[in-house]
């Protein structure tokens, strides 16, 4: 009986493994899903402590946002993490980015996070319409 145990750890780990796979592949579809751009709009005064569409602040300016290379607007100061992270921004990239900063590109200077698939999706429609 005590040899069973380490075996079954391992199968536990497994399908824990399994399981954070299969939630990562949702997310991602979610991203992929259209967003409501007058939501996205309302959600992202929750972005404005630190960032506005035109201006840098605390944050990098977001006009042109997606499509563009992370760490790319010339005149703010970003962390070197992001700078050389090497990403380009678009929908599938921002919803790893605003689900969790700091698991996408360890030691980011990001630390937000927005938990619920749907609000991401329409903050990244939003982020969109941002030419
Ligand atoms: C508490 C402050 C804060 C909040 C709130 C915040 N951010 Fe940020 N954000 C930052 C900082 C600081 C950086 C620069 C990160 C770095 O250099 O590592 C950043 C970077 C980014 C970038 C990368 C831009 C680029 O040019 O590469 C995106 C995209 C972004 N934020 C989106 C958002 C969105 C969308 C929200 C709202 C849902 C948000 N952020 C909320 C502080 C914040």
């Amino acid at each position: 009986m005590k040899r069973d145990r380490p075996r079954n750890g391992l199968v536990a780990c497994a399908l824990l493994a399994g399981t954070c796979i299969a939630a990562a592949s949702i997310a991602s579809v979610n991203a992929t899903f259209s967003g409501d751009v007058a939501r996205g709009q309302a959600l992202y005064k929750g972005c404005e402590g630190c960032h506005s569409i035109n201006d840098n602040d605390i944050g990098p300016r977001h006009r042109g946002v997606v499509g563009r290379r992370a760490g790319s607007v010339e005149d703010y100061a970003y962390s070197a993490a992001l700078k050389s992270s090497g990403l380009i921004w678009d929908e599938a990239t921002l919803d790893r980015w605003l689900t969790n900063p700091s698991a996408l590109v360890p030691g980011t200077k990001m630390f937000f996070k927005i938990d619920d698939p749907q609000s991401r999706a329409d903050i990244i429609a939003y982020l969109k319409e941002q030419k």
